[in-house]
């Protein structure tokens, strides 16, 4: 399972790009908002950190503009993923710009259906929002567990992307079930390297290292 961050702050990708194990980043328009960036410049210097995929989210509504927008956020960066919304649109939309070789993921995903539909339009990736689901007091893991199951069956080449995850327990779970990518914010990617028996492990291994009176350097 691949791992990408949800974000736009360039200084949490390149920190977490350093530990070589960063394969993506997804964006929305929340997140570029509240970075304050200027949205296709942000985009692009994400896409010259990430060799992976980066998700740049349309801000239409209308298929007709969708595509204008997806076009020209795609010629930003040969790694750029056009996302748009699970609409009538949007899929019109997803249909057209894979036909042109464009990569798409669609959003806000939040039910089988959806999923089929997506895969249907040809989409380079579906996003199920585990957290968002959750939230509403149902199971975001389930709706996940069953979008997996339904493309295995139907053998649909589309990837699962397990999005909105809020801690390290999705993201082992969306492993667990056979995402093909998870993406998640700096917090939770953080939270995947921690554990409290490593930190001791490691002092008790330096302290006890100290305590020989040994050195690295001797032959
Ligand atoms: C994914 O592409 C979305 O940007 C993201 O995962 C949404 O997460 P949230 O529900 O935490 O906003």
């Amino acid at each position: 399972m691949e791992l990408w961050l949800d974000t736009a702050e360039v200084t949490a990708i390149r920190e977490i790009a350093a530990w070589g194990v960063l394969r993506g980043v997804t964006t929305n328009p929340t997140l570029i908002g509240s970075a304050g960036a200027p949205f296709r410049q942000r985009l692009k210097e994400i896409c010259s950190i990430v060799e992976g995929p980066v998700c740049g989210e349309v801000l239409a509504t209308e298929t007709d503009e969708m595509l204008s927008q997806g076009r020209e956020l795609a010629a930003i960066a040969p790694n750029l993923v056009v996302k748009l919304p699970i609409t009538p649109a949007g899929l019109a939309a997803c249909t057209q710009l894979r036909s042109e070789g464009i990569q798409t993921n669609l959003t806000l995903c939040f039910s089988v259906n959806q999923a089929i539909l997506v895969a249907e339009a040809d989409a380079t990736y579906v996003s199920p929002f585990l957290g968002r689901v959750d939230d509403t007091g149902n199971d975001g893991t389930a709706l996940l567990a069953e979008i997996i199951e339904a493309y295995r069956t139907q053998g649909y080449p589309t990837k699962v992307l397990a999005a909105s995850l809020r801690s390290a327990q999705h993201v082992a779970d969306a492993a667990r079930l056979g995402a093909d990518v998870a993406t998640m914010p700096e917090s939770v990617f953080r939270a995947l390297v921690k554990h409290p028996l490593t930190d001791i492990g490691l002092r008790r291994f330096l302290d006890d290292w100290k305590a020989s009176g040994l050195s690295f350097d001797e032959a």
